[in-house]
């Protein structure tokens, strides 16, 4: 294999958004982006992994097809796993962890799998296996046929590495940004999240307008690969670098909660982004229509559990509707939650809603209008 060859590349996305992270690297310039159940594939070189993991913001992370080959008992996958040209990807210094997964295979015993993998890695490359490494392979065995893949994003892609502080019940990153695509934000609009919690919404829509990668203040685990160019990953970097500029806020949020306000705050700032953004302390009540050009409302109420609150959570959300209708004509309104019955509480004139997305082992629904009158 050299640096030239084309991978199968699999953008790993939550299930119901597949299509929503397709269009985005289509978008981006990707190869044959195709959506499948939990994720898109992609095809390119090491190169595009890289840019994939360093540019695309709906991706959980990015798997590389190194291989694959037939094994029908744990003796031939022994056989075949030391034939593999390990060391055309894996480095001898850096320790490595294998993972497997068997389905309607004569090999049923996904440890023995592993085991056998982990081994061949070893006695051939001479690499450590260690249960914390930061390189994971993956190993899928499905009717017999062995597919070798690897993680090459190490921690979870919606770990930017700027965020330093959380509220309750963050969105994730990854997910907010493949909500507002999903909800049609072109990057210019203005936007409002009127329960911003930490800010989630806010920082990636005003990351997205001016072009900052979500992935240029961390690491991956494609840095510790033989594949790995540092100087050109640097340059891929900086080609694409922005500064922020001063301009008047387009990215408004509110929330009742002083500690949230600040929290948001801290984390625009931390992302390079707090000149585009405004926070300020309100309830939903108080919400104020800013001075900018009709854009876009996007919000994740609360939805709880608790029986108890289903009252008080059936009346926030009447009020945040009321509010929306009264104040923001022309605006388009985005929710996000897990009860159909509250998303009709608000009155707003939704459109179908979105496929079911889990969202921190709930089930969330998309809720969009059109622009209101
Ligand atoms: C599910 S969290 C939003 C999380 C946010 N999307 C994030 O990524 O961090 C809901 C937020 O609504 C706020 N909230 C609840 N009731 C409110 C009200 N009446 N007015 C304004 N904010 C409210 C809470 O303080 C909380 O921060």
């Amino acid at each position: 294999m050299t640096d030239t060859d084309t991978y199968e590349i699999f953008l790993v996305a939550p299930p119901g958004l597949e299509p929503v992270l397709a269009d985005e690297a289509r978008a981006a310039g990707f190869a044959t982006p195709t959506a499948s159940p939990g994720g898109v594939t992609i095809h390119g070189d090491w190169a595009e992994v890289w840019r994939a993991n360093l540019t695309l913001r709906g991706a959980t992370r990015v798997l590389v097809r190194l291989g694959s080959f037939r094994a029908f008992h744990l003796a031939q996958l022994d056989k075949r796993a030391r034939k593999f040209p390990w060391g055309d990807v894996l480095r001898a210094d850096i320790p490595v962890r294998v993972e497997a997964v068997c389905k309607r295979s004569k090999i049923y015993h996904h440890k023995a799998a592993a085991q056998r993998v982990e081994t061949a890695i070893r006695e051939t490359l001479g690499a450590t296996i260690s249960k914390d490494a930061a390189l994971v392979l993956k190993v899928r065995i499905d009717d017999n046929l062995v597919t070798i893949s690897l993680d090459t994003s190490g921690d979870s892609l919606h770990k930017r590495g700027y965020k330093t502080a959380t509220g309750k019940a963050p969105m994730r990153e990854t997910l907010a940004a493949l909500f507002l695509n999903a909800a049609g934000y072109d990057g210019q609009e203005p936007v409002l999240d009127p329960m911003c919690g930490s800010g989630t919404f806010l920082i990636e829509a005003a990351e997205m307008s001016v072009g900052l990668l979500p992935g240029r203040a961390r690491h991956f685990a494609f840095e510790h690969l033989a594949s790995f160019d540092a100087e050109a990953f640097a340059k891929m970097k900086t080609a694409t670098r922005v500064q922020v500029a001063e301009a008047p806020p387009r990215f408004f949020g509110s929330d009742r909660n002083a500690g949230a306000i600040a929290n948001s705050q801290q984390n625009a700032e931390a992302a390079g982004v707090a000149p585009l953004t405004h926070f300020t302390e309100a309830a939903i009540s108080d919400l104020e229509r800013p001075d900018a050009p009709p854009g876009l409302v996007i919000v994740n109420p609360p939805y709880g559990g608790r029986i108890g609150n289903k009252k008080l959570l059936f009346a926030l959300y009447g009020t945040l509707g009321k509010v929306l209708m009264e104040r923001f004509a022309g605006w388009r309104v985005a929710i996000i939650t897990s009860d159909g019955g509250l998303a009709k509480a608000t009155g707003l004139p939704f459109l179908p809603p979105g496929p079911p997305v889990d969202h921190g082992g709930t089930k969330v629904k998309l809720y969009q209008t059109s622009q209101l009158p």
